[in-house]
């Protein structure tokens, strides 16, 4: 399954302290914990012992412990000690399992099986003039692509986000265009006029986007300054991030990269959690959750070119998890 050789948000990295910490991903049930070091560890969550969850115990010094006879694992999974028989000295098979981790974008990133591959991309995060907050994780009962696909499309708008995004008296969309990137796909002249586009507005705006998918389970949004406005090199963007927990079921979250560095984070994750919450009833009762690939599957429009280019892209880099 190639989806184990991407890297994968896990959990919040603030999250992850001195407590184990039970996630799941791609079905895989993991513990994460903090060494010593103030690395992340991911080990399988079941003890090689006697099978109990790890993420039960708790960490001591700079071990893991399991809650049933309390063999200790250490950061590189190796087990260092088992208490009923101190003086034996565990080989190198006595270990637990365990996964490549990173910390991005204020995520825990996860690899289940090693491979060269890079994290997503998100080029707004290296951006000084740019602050970022974090909103969810959202748990949401739909595949990781029919989540994707919800976040491009523009479509949707006047009806799911009415007084917000869109509105009923504006659901023409202007032609956009598509291209292929080295990573992934990439909607540009994307244009909406929105009653209520952010936190701050008081009228409608048209508001000009870039859409990008730069990893299967990853899409971002650029927000452009308007033509001829004084907003010279001004742009803000949000990555969607998603783990793909099972095959109908996900956790999400938002990276916000905005140029407000006044606002409270309370008030910018309250903006777009209200915007969230008026997706997720729908995303979860799309049938089939899976997203289905072949084109013939589902009814298309001229407005759907940016899902269509999304579908064909999971399609080419071979994708399964969440496809069908
Ligand atoms: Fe983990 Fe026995 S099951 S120590
Ligand atoms: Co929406």
């Amino acid at each position: 399954m190639m989806e184990k050789t991407l890297w994968h948000p896990v959990a919040l990295a603030q999250e992850v302290v001195h407590a184990p910490l039970a996630v799941r991903l791609l079905e895989q049930e993991l513990v994460l914990w903090r060494d010593l070091a103030g690395e992340v560890r991911a080990f399988v969550d079941r003890c090689p012992h006697r099978g109990a969850r790890l993420s039960m115990g708790r960490v001591s010094g700079d071990r893991l412990e399991c809650p049933y006879h309390g063999w200790q694992f250490a950061s590189d999974g190796h087990c260092a000690q088992v208490p009923a028989v101190p003086e034996f000295v565990p080989p190198p098979a006595h270990c637990v399992r365990s996964f490549a981790v990173q910390e991005a974008y204020g995520l825990v990133w996860v690899q289940l099986e090693a491979a060269d591959t890079p994290l997503p991309v998100f080029a707004a995060e290296g951006d000084d003039k740019l602050r970022k907050v974090l909103c969810g994780p959202y748990d949401v009962a739909a595949s990781a692509p029919r989540i994707i696909e919800n976040f491009l499309d523009m479509s949707h708008f006047g009806f799911v986000h009415e007084g917000w995004l869109g509105s009923r008296d504006a659901t023409a969309m202007a032609p956009y265009q598509v291209e292929n990137t080295p990573t992934g796909v990439k909607a540009t002249n994307c244009k909406a006029v929105q009653p209520q586009s952010n936190l701050h507005s008081t009228a409608a705006a048209e508001v000009h986007y870039t859409y990008e998918v730069t990893d299967p389970y990853t899409a971002l949004l650029n927000k452009l300054p308007e033509e001829g406005t004084s907003k010279e090199g001004w742009y803000e963007s949000i990555g969607l991030f998603i783990c793909p927990v099972t095959p109908e079921s996900s956790r999400v979250w938002f990276r916000l990269a905005v140029a407000d560095f006044e606002t409270p984070d309370e008030k910018l994750q309250a903006f777009q959690h209200t915007i969230f919450v008026q997706d997720q009833p729908v995303l979860e009762s799309q049938q089939p959750k899976c997203l289905p690939l072949d084109p013939r599957a589902e009814l298309h429009s001229a407005a759907d070119r940016m899902s269509s280019a999304y579908r064909r892209y999971l399609k080419s880099r071979g994708v399964s998890f969440g496809v069908c």
